[in-house]
């Protein structure tokens, strides 16, 4: 039986509610504000440095001076949250750079935190992009073949939040799909005295081709293998609410859904049953895929991004991340 059967509401005439802007602004169920946007940026070392990423026109390695101008337009254009990846100088079998004191990400954060303390800075806490091997945990190999070692890899990510944390990281935002990771990481700041740091997991994440233009720009692709070990099959969804309620449970904060615009119906789910505040990151294929065919003039960039947004917005994200959040945020305002 339908919900609302025909005749029911005889006066329901919603032509009469899009007869202005006005009355269509009054009516709208689903807003877009750039309050809701996180930039992500990929930090780099050196200075000036403005190392364009191939298949993301408009997105850049970065250096840590050049990071902060990128920041603080978008800052200034009302974006109030980024997003921090790094990419070592140097890579190994113990993602060390991904803790080091001094290590890229921890530059940025100190840099960002100092020159625009209003912003938030959120960081991604992997050890793909610091390991040799360009997996999210530690690799065993012998002559059987390779596997990922979960728990010995939940002291690292634990130190590596940490160490953002140290830096002045305010929130941190585990991607590396370990199973306890998030437990192991609230352990670790609670004990260490961080315990109003808040975590946002990726808890809903994606064994995704979509996953592609991102490798290219924080060169995190595996050397060997894939990541179907630890991320999600794209054909599970009730296994993806288990994955949120875990995380939940181990203390997120914040849940996220990632990719984003072919998982709308975990993202609508995941909001329902739970009613955390929720994330969808529209990943780097998302943006490349619009930037391409916009390019080619196929489709009105602007438009489609928007509406590709009001989706996730609809299907329950609180929180957008995206790449095109400072291009969001102007069109929002010209609006
Ligand atoms: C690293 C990580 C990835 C993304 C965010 N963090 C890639 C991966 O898991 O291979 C993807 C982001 C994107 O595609 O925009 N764990
Ligand atoms: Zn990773």
């Amino acid at each position: 039986m339908s919900m609302y059967p025909v005749g029911q509401f005889p006066s329901c005439r919603p032509r009469r509610l899009r007869q202005s802007p006005a009355l269509r602004q009054l009516v709208r169920e689903t807003q877009l504000h750039p309050a809701q946007l996180v930039l992500p940026l990929f930090a780099r070392s050196g200075r000036k440095l403005r190392r364009p990423i191939a298949a993301m026109p408009g997105v850049f390695q970065l250096s840590p001076d050049e990071l902060l101008r990128e920041a603080a337009r978008a800052h200034e254009l009302g974006v109030p949250a980024v997003l921090l990846f790094g990419i070592p100088e140097t890579k190994d079998a113990r993602a060390s750079g991904a803790y080091a004191a001094n290590g890229i990400v921890q530059q940025a954060v100190r840099l960002l935190k100092r020159e625009l303390p209003q912003l938030l800075v959120i960081t991604d806490v992997c050890l793909c992009e610091y390991m040799a091997h360009g997996h999210c945990g530690i690799v065993q190999r012998d002559k059987t073949g390779a596997r990922i070692l979960n728990d010995p890899t939940l002291k690292l990510l634990a130190r590596t939040a940490a160490s953002h944390v140290e830096a002045g990281a305010d929130m941190v935002a585990p991607s590396d799909m370990m199973d306890g990771r998030v437990r192991a990481i609230r352990e670790h700041l609670d004990h260490l005295g961080f315990i109003d740091t808040p975590i946002m997991s990726y808890a809903a994440k994606f064994a995704s081709a979509y996953y592609g233009p991102f490798r290219e720009a924080a060169e995190s692709a595996p050397q060997f293998g894939d990541r179907r070990s630890y991320q999600m099959d794209s054909a599970n969804a009730s296994e993806a609410l288990r994955e949120v309620a875990l995380d939940i449970q181990e203390g997120a904060d914040i849940v996220m859904v990632k990719p984003a615009l072919a998982y709308l119906d975990i993202l609508y789910r995941v909001k329902a049953e739970f009613g955390y505040p929720t994330a969808a990151y529209s990943v780097s294929a998302e943006y490349s895929m619009t930037k391409a065919a916009a390019a080619n003039g196929w489709i009105d960039e602007r438009a489609v991004t928007l509406e590709s947004l009001l989706g996730m917005r609809r299907a329950g994200a609180d929180i957008l991340i995206t790449y095109a959040a400072a291009d969001v945020a102007r069109w929002l305002a010209e609006s």
